[in-house]
């Protein structure tokens, strides 16, 4: 079974709604109601969607979050049954101080195939590669760049490795200085980060490291699509989290999960850029109408782009 290619439009309209509606809060310096606001108009534009779908990956467990709460049944309950995986806003801190890169990003499939991840952290490794061997979260770094670096037939100093900057990839920072790779360093947003190997022109050969375990199956189904390798270890480092995990139906919790155990079947994932970043353009607004740009894809028809949408105010 596949996902109609009739609900592509319908998806991208729900990340340009819950970006538009973020983008009133920019550089407020206010992150609740910048989410708050992408999270509301997410959801509605969802329930609006002839699907019987449900939340997978959301804003946290029913306790926590009111709406979009994993587990939440959404839309008319009239489609086919699918798997909602969803950031409303990606980038909290860049959308309350106006700095580049906020997202919202939805990820879908086929119900069942989008694995249902708790909210903590992820370690996580990605690159344009089509092989298996290469790349791996269980090599060391030295032996990932070695292997990159004979794969695309690039020096060390030739590669650039994405990562989010904080004091727990210190080592992993200096042992890639020490090999003479280019940084990307990061201050937030590592759906963004993983998805820059995706394309020669980000220049970003390699993704690295730490960061939330939600985010990294949203980039694991835009991945998938574009053909690319990622794999994914959560890290459960309280006892909450542990018990939560089993709760969620993971029996070992130091299982490195290869990109189709995250994801499998068909898929849909759209982000939409809110202010502009290294991915996308931010809203833009211009006259009675809104701009926005979207990066979509689409499994089965192989569909990768980048959409450029203008649209009147209701
Ligand atoms: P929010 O949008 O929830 O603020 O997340 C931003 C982000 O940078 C993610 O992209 C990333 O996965 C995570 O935070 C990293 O977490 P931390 O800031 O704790 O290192």
């Amino acid at each position: 079974m596949t996902i109609d290619q009739k609900f592509i439009d319908q998806f991208v309209n729900v990340t340009s709604k819950a970006a538009l509606a973020s983008f009133y809060f920019i550089g407020k310096k206010d992150k609740v109601a910048s989410d708050q606001a992408a999270v509301d108009s997410m959801r509605s534009e969802l329930n609006k969607i002839d699907i019987k779908g449900q939340i997978v990956i959301g804003e946290g467990e029913l306790d926590e979050a009111p709406m979009l709460y994993i587990g939440e049944e959404i839309g008319t309950k009239k489609g086919p049954e699918i798997d909602i995986a969803v950031d409303p806003l990606e980038g909290t801190n860049f959308a309350a101080f106006n700095l580049p890169g906020a997202l919202s990003v939805i990820a879908i499939a086929e119900k069942n195939n989008l694995f249902k991840a708790p909210e903590t952290y992820m370690e996580k490794i990605s690159a344009n590669v089509n092989e298996k061997e290469v790349i791996d979260l269980d090599y060391s770094i030295k032996k990932n760049i070695h292997n990159l670096s004979e794969y695309l037939n690039k020096k060390p100093e030739e590669l650039t490795a994405c990562i989010l900057d904080r004091p727990r990839h210190n080592s992993i920072i200096k042992e890639l200085k020490n090999l003479k790779v280019k940084l990307k360093l990061i201050t937030d947003g590592d759906v963004s980060g993983a998805l820059m190997v995706t394309d020669e022109k980000y220049k970003v050969d390699i993704f690295m490291g730490t960061g939330g375990g939600p985010e990294g199956v949203l980039a694991a189904t835009a991945l998938d699509a574009f053909n690319c390798a990622f794999q994914g270890r959560f890290l459960f480092d309280t006892e909450v989290d542990k018990i939560r995990a089993k709760k969620m139906g993971i029996k070992n919790l130091k299982k490195k999960y290869e990109l189709n155990e995250i994801v499998s079947g068909d898929s849909i994932f759209c982000a939409t850029g809110i202010t502009t970043g290294d991915l996308l353009k931010g809203i833009e607004i211009k006259n009675n109408n809104f701009i926005s740009e979207t990066l979509v894809t689409h499994k089965s028809t192989k569909l990768k782009k980048i959409i450029r949408n203008e649209e009147k105010f209701k």
